[in-house]
């Protein structure tokens, strides 16, 4: 007996894959995190984070050029300050280094790409929390959402088309949405990490923006259980509620499961970021020989999208951007 259904058959040739091809991605799906650190004179390479830099304001607008060259989507901005303090307070500097970034970005590329900035204290902190903490070094929930709001309105001002509240805070983006639209802008963007996992894979990225958690800590008490999915749906409800425009989910590998919940439950637009430790596991691996990291990265960029993202967030935008243009 012969099989009556032949599968292979629109696998032949790679002009029938590409004409049923389900999944797309394009440069226009990529957003690229951008470091611009405010004491450098020379861009500084990021070790844990092979070919992504800490930039000074010059490079940054070098590698923006080429990210809106190769028709990326957009770009992400963290910030990695001289000073640090208890309160964070550059973050909400108006001449703070995100500050300055967006406003000199703005200047150059208008609304060619879209600009979003990281929204969160972590960076800015003397003891590295995502907020304000108390003397018994728990976080303070409320006070921090005071803080959020002046970043939210400081990073708006400087020319942020999006701000992207990253630090997990109950409330986090009804209060974002009220500074904001207190401050006359309604029309910036949130963009919420809805579903933020305490993930082992943001090990780069701390080191890329120089954060050491206080006293051995971590962010177990704000960020998602690994464990729990049903609690993604929750919180991301939430977040729309409260007036997020769009949601994502971070990691973004090991979470497509969460990324398919959101995709089939709410009709916001929804994106997910493939953290530092995802682009540091197929770089080592591609280093090593052991994988071709282009066709990995293709292939786990696909794969978020294949989940039902409709942006990613990656250290990958240039690279694979350059590639699909090729
Ligand atoms: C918090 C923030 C983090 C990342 C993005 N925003 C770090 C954290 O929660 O510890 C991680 C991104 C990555 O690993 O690429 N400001």
């Amino acid at each position: 007996m012969f099989p009556a259904e032949r599968p292979r058959r629109l696998r032949r040739t790679a002009a029938l894959r590409r004409l049923v091809a389900e999944t797309t991605l394009s440069p226009d799906d990529l957003v690229a995190p951008l470091f611009v650190a405010e004491p450098l004179s020379e861009p500084r390479p990021i070790h844990s984070l092979p070919g992504q830099f800490q930039h000074t304001l010059q490079s940054l607008h070098e590698e923006v050029r080429a990210l809106h060259r190769a028709g990326v989507g957009g770009v992400i901005l963290f910030g990695v300050p001289t000073k640090k303090d208890e309160y964070g307070s550059g973050a909400y500097d108006p001449k703070g280094i995100v500050q300055a970034a967006l406003g000199s970005l703005r200047d150059e590329f208008a609304d060619d790409l879209v600009l979003m900035a990281d929204l969160c204290l972590d960076e800015y902190t003397s003891h590295g929390h995502c907020g304000v903490v108390r003397p018994d070094g728990t976080v303070d929930n409320d006070a921090t959402l005071e803080l959020y709001g002046r970043i939210a309105v400081a990073q708006a001002q400087a020319g942020a088309t999006v701000v992207a509240p990253s630090g997990m805070m109950d409330g986090q983006v009804g209060a974002i949405r009220s500074a904001l639209d207190g401050a006359g802008f309604f029309e910036t963007v949130i963009l919420a990490y809805a579903a933020k996992y305490a993930s082992g894979l943001y090990g780069p990225f701390r080191d890329a923006v120089e954060v050491e958690i206080a006293d051995g800590g971590d962010r177990r008490g704000y960020q998602q259980d690994p464990r729990n999915r049903r609690e993604a749906l929750r919180e991301a409800r939430a977040d729309v509620e409260q007036g997020a425009d769009i949601v994502m989910v971070k990691p973004a590998m090991t979470y497509l499961d969460i990324v398919a919940d959101l995709r089939r439950e709410l009709d916001v637009p929804i994106s997910a970021y493939h953290v530092s430790g995802e682009y540091a596991m197929v770089k080592a691996a591609a280093a090593n020989g052991w994988i071709d990291g282009t066709v990995v990265a293709l292939e786990q960029l696909t794969a978020v999208r294949r989940a039902g993202a409709d942006f990613v967030l990656t250290y990958f935008a240039r690279e694979v951007a350059e590639e699909l243009g090729r």
